[in-house]
């Protein structure tokens, strides 16, 4: 077993998601089974107790990887030789709101969060943003830590990968698992882009196999505006299937896939979609870095709904533009 451990950041560590990917931190599914982990439990002073409610659960789960937890109400301190980082402490939205009205109430915690990872984390931190809305505020965090490489700033659009790919499987009666090359544009909204356009099962076109009607008008609207469907149903938002396309998004880009996964990474210029936003995209993991599947031809159908993304993320961005100084 190696010795160092890892030092792991959860932030909004008593809510709800947190309850779910705590578990599995400890239980080794980010780094794997042979490394140690420490945990950080970042909390608002208000709920700093309770964190330390949700401490004493993981210690009482006596997890053979686990080395240590601290619960913190201090960026600084908890981010201080941060190896990875789940920053998932945020307002979630209510039934009828857009994840875009949160960015008012959400997007001032992830400026001073950027900069405490600038200030103290350490040099191979990879840091996710789950919290609303993730592509805008992962943008506001890299932009407050200019020391960090762009690239270690991501948003999960896997969550939204995950719902396409278990669609697919009911609609076919396949599993998640032998679906291949399927991609979510663009932002975590209700504009993204489910795409199908590439992807195989057992080899054959998925687009063969479904009808058109069925993919523009169930496919795509279901898994765009699944998270407003479980608010509706749950009455909460999405908890553990967002704890666990973190942890599939935090263990790819870690540990490498071969596999297309969506990840929502810093504009590069690919499929011309212009540098300076955090966009899904089509992604494999190598050394430790995600690279975009390069080489897709684009029909005008997919140009549309992309573009309609990237015009969405620029004027996200220029609501938070106080926040990008
Ligand atoms: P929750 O209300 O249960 O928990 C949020 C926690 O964050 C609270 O305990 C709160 O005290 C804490 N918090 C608030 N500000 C903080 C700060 N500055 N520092 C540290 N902690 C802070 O919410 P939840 O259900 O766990 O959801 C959290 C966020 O994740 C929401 O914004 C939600 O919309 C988002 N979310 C995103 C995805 C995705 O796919 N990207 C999926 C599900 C939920
Ligand atoms: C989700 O997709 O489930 C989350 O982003 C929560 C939400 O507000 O939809």
């Amino acid at each position: 077993m190696t010795e160092v451990a890892k030092k792991v950041v959860v932030t909004g560590a008593a809510g709800q998601i947190a309850y779910s990917l705590l578990w599995r931190i400890a239980n080794g599914d980010v780094y794997g089974k042979n490394v140690p982990v420490e945990l950080e439990l970042l909390e608002i002073p208000a709920a700093t107790q309770a964190a330390e409610g949700v401490a004493m659960e993981l210690l009482d789960s006596a997890f053979p990887l686990l080395r240590g937890i601290n619960v913190t109400d201090s960026a600084d301190k908890a981010f201080d030789g941060a190896n990875a980082a789940f920053l998932v402490g945020a307002k979630p939205r209510g039934k009828g709101e857009e994840r875009a009205d949160l960015l008012a109430a959400n997007g001032k915690i992830f400026g001073p969060q950027g900069k405490a990872i600038n200030d103290h984390a350490a040099d191979d931190i990879r840091v996710l943003v789950v919290g609303n809305p993730a592509n805008t505020n992962a943008l506001i965090a890299m932009h407050a830590a200019p020391d960090v490489p762009n690239e270690r700033f991501n948003a999960m659009m896997r969550l939204d990968h995950n719902r396409a790919l278990s669609q697919l499987a009911t609609k076919l009666g396949r599993a998640t698992t032998e679906f291949e090359q399927v991609v979510v544009w663009g932002n975590h909204s209700a504009t993204q882009f489910p795409d199908i356009t590439y992807a195989t099962v057992g080899g054959e076109k998925v687009a063969d196999l479904v009808d058109q009607d069925w993919y523009l008008n169930e496919f795509i609207p279901r898994v765009a505006k699944r998270g407003a469907e479980i608010i509706e149903v749950r009455g909460k938002s999405s908890a553990a299937s967002a704890a666990s396309a973190a942890i599939d998004h935090m263990h790819d880009w870690i540990n490498g896939t071969e596999q297309w996964v969506s990840a929502a990474i810093p504009s590069d210029g690919s499929y011309g979609i212009p540098e300076g936003i955090i966009v899904g995209l089509p992604t494999v993991s190598r050394a430790g870095r995600w690279e975009v599947v390069q080489g897709l031809e684009v029909s005008d159908f997919q140009r549309e709904r992309i573009d309609a993304n990237v015009k969405e993320l620029q004027e996200e961005r220029e609501a938070v533009a106080d926040l990008l100084k």
